[in-house]
Formats: structure tokens, C-alpha cells, sequence
């Protein structure tokens, strides 16, 4: 089965961006983890990262057609993007959304998600090991286990 992880605007800036905040991991760490602990669960991984709005509705369009299930760190487009909502509502797949950092513990505006109505569960706050607790969580509910 094959799922899509879908990253948004200043992700490939991992590692160097707010270290005290996001930690050391680049997001090729990131995508190596994913990569194989998708392997072991049986999953076919395809990680990517996008600093454009069009580009990222586009791939959740392009997922609602040829995968199973998505992974998505929307990142500041977490806040107020209606078309990252819509376009994921609209793939109707299993979808977990993952933050690194706790955005509920950061500014007020932060906690605003207008992604969390429409996924499956949210992670957030783990570090970057969320997005492997998210691929765990993701093989459970595309096996039908609770
Ligand atoms: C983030 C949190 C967002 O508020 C922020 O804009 C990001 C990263 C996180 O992973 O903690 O870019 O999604």
C-alpha cells in the first residue's frame, strides 16, 4: 500500500530553522526514518515537501486518485489554509496530521488548526519522531485495526 507524506513551506529548512524549536534533524533525516520504518510496516512511502500552496493541492488531489493514506505537516498552512482543507477533506483517505512542535503550547495564533477538523488524528509536539508514530498510527487504521 502506498501513502503519501506531504510536508509544507520551510520543512527543507529542518535542521537549520529554529533548531531550540524543530531540533537537529534535517528533513532527509526525516524522510530516511519514514522511509524505513513505512519498509517494516509493509507501506510504500513517497515523502515529499513543498513551499507552494498550488503544489501541495495539487499532490492531495493527486493522492485522493493513487494512494492509500496521507501523512501531512501543512506547517504555517496549518493556520489558514481553506485549500489544504478542502483538498484534503475532498481525497476522503485515513489522514494524520503531524506537528513537530506542540502548536498548542506555542503563540495563540498557532493553536488555530484549519486542517484538524478533516483528518483522522493529530500528532503534534513529539519531534520529528511524530512522523513515525504517524506512519505506525496510519498501517494500524489502513489494516482496519483500532
Ligand atoms: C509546524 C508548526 C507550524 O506552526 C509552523 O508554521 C511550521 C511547523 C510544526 O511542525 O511544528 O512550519 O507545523
Amino acid at each position: 500500500m502506498k501513502v503519501f507524506i506531504l510536508n509544507g513551506p520551510n520543512l527543507n529548512m529542518l535542521g537549520e530553522r529554529e533548531p531550540a524549536i524543530y531540533g537537529t534533524d534535517t528533513l532527509d533525516d526525516v524522510e530516511s526514518m519514514c522511509l524505513k520504518r513505512g519498509a517494516d510496516l509493509g507501506l510504500e512511502v513517497d515523502f515529499r515537501q513543498t513551499n507552494d500552496e498550488d503544489e501541495l493541492v495539487r499532490w492531495l488531489q493527486q493522492a485522493g486518485k493513487e494512494v492509500s493514506g496521507v501523512i501531512i505537516n501543512p506547517a504555517a498552512f496549518t493556520h489558514y489554509s481553506l485549500a489544504v482543507r478542502d483538498a484534503l477533506a475532498a481525497t476522503k483517505l485515513p489522514a494524520i496530521e503531524v506537528h513537530i512542535s506542540n502548536i498548542y503550547a506555542r503563540e495563540e495564533w498557532r493553536a488555530k488548526s484549519v486542517v484538524s477538523g478533516v483528518v483522522t488524528a493529530v500528532i503534534a509536539g513529539c519531534g520529528t519522531y511524530g512522523y513515525v508514530l504517524a506512519i505506525e498510527a496510519l498501517a494500524k487504521i489502513l489494516k482496519g485495526e483500532k
